[in-house]
């Protein structure tokens, strides 16, 4: 067991101060390698948990730490696929996974070849001078993803990149990406509402609900590494995972929409 990458410890955060805060107290650990699925309602306080992981928010109390670290600040180290499209849409494919290697000061001479690699990673090198708006959904998502890993992050967070994607495609990304990580030995924290998705990529799955938010049951799949995906989908212990989650979920729904102030469930 290797240590933690990412930790957030006791932390409460919401969006108005006069109102309940959305996560109070609450723990979360990514460790180095792992692979760690949020699955839970939504508005339950998925992207709140990435955002603070990305400094983007800051808890109004307890920590994320980093490294060991305690986290001041944006999180440089991370590589983050937000829910939405955030490619720019006035320049190319090429520009736009460039972006944080030109943020970050990268000297040109290395920028090439690091496109080069992302590129190829992804799959997108044919579609390199094209533009956002020249995409499929697909593409986008290989796009943001290809941005996320271009300076090899040791971690990713991810919030839900393929929910868009149709099945085919949404398989043909998760082979990619298991590959990718498991090559790389990136970390990820990877938001999902998609129950299949979390048991086959996941090696912790964390079932999210309430308000404020809680950790209602942690799952470790039993498959080994490397998964065969196919294989572990036609198995019996995949179909017993997910009739397990699909209760677990609805339980975290229920749970969620009566705990929430504006919800119906209160007024009763
Ligand atoms: N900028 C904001 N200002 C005020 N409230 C917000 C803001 N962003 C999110 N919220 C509220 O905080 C709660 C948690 O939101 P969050 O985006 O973290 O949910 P989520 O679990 O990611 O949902 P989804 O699965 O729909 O993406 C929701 O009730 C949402 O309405
Ligand atoms: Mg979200």
């Amino acid at each position: 067991m290797g240590e933690n990458l990412l930790e957030l410890a006791g932390v409460t955060f919401g969006f108005e101060e006069d109102a309940p805060p959305i996560v109070e107290h609450f723990d979360l650990s990514v460790q180095r390698g792992g692979f760690v699925a949020l699955l839970g309602p939504s508005g339950c306080g998925k992207s709140t948990l990435l955002n603070m992981a990305a400094g983007l928010l800051s808890p109004w109390e307890g920590e994320v730490r980093y490294g060991g670290a305690k986290l001041a600040g944006l999180n440089r180290q991370v590589g983050y696929m937000t829910q939405g499209d955030t490619l720019l849409p006035w320049t190319t494919v090429a520009r736009n996974i460039m972006l944080p290697l030109e943020l970050r000061g990268t000297p040109k001479a290395e920028r090439g070849p690091k496109l080069e690699q992302a590129l190829a990673l992804v799959n997108l090198g044919e579609a390199r001078d094209k533009y956002p708006s020249e995409l499929s959904g697909g593409m986008k998502r290989r796009a943001l993803l290809a941005r996320s890993l271009i300076y090899d992050p040791p971690m990713l967070l991810m919030d839900e990149p393929f929910g868009a994607l149709d099945a085919q495609l949404r398989e043909v990304m998760h082979k990619e990406l298991l590959a990718t990580v498991g090559r790389l030995g990136t970390s990820v924290l990877f938001v999902t509402h998609d129950i299949s998705e979390s048991i086959l990529l996941a090696d912790r799955i964390l079932v999210l609900g309430g308000r404020p938010l809680r950790c209602l049951e942690e799952i470790t799949p039993p498959w080994s590494k490397p998964r065969d995906l196919d294989a572990v989908r036609g198995s019996a212990a995949y179909l017993a995972l997910e009739i397990r989650l699909r209760g677990l979920l609805r339980e975290a729904n229920d749970l969620t929409l009566a705990q929430s102030p504006k919800s119906p469930g209160k007024a009763a």
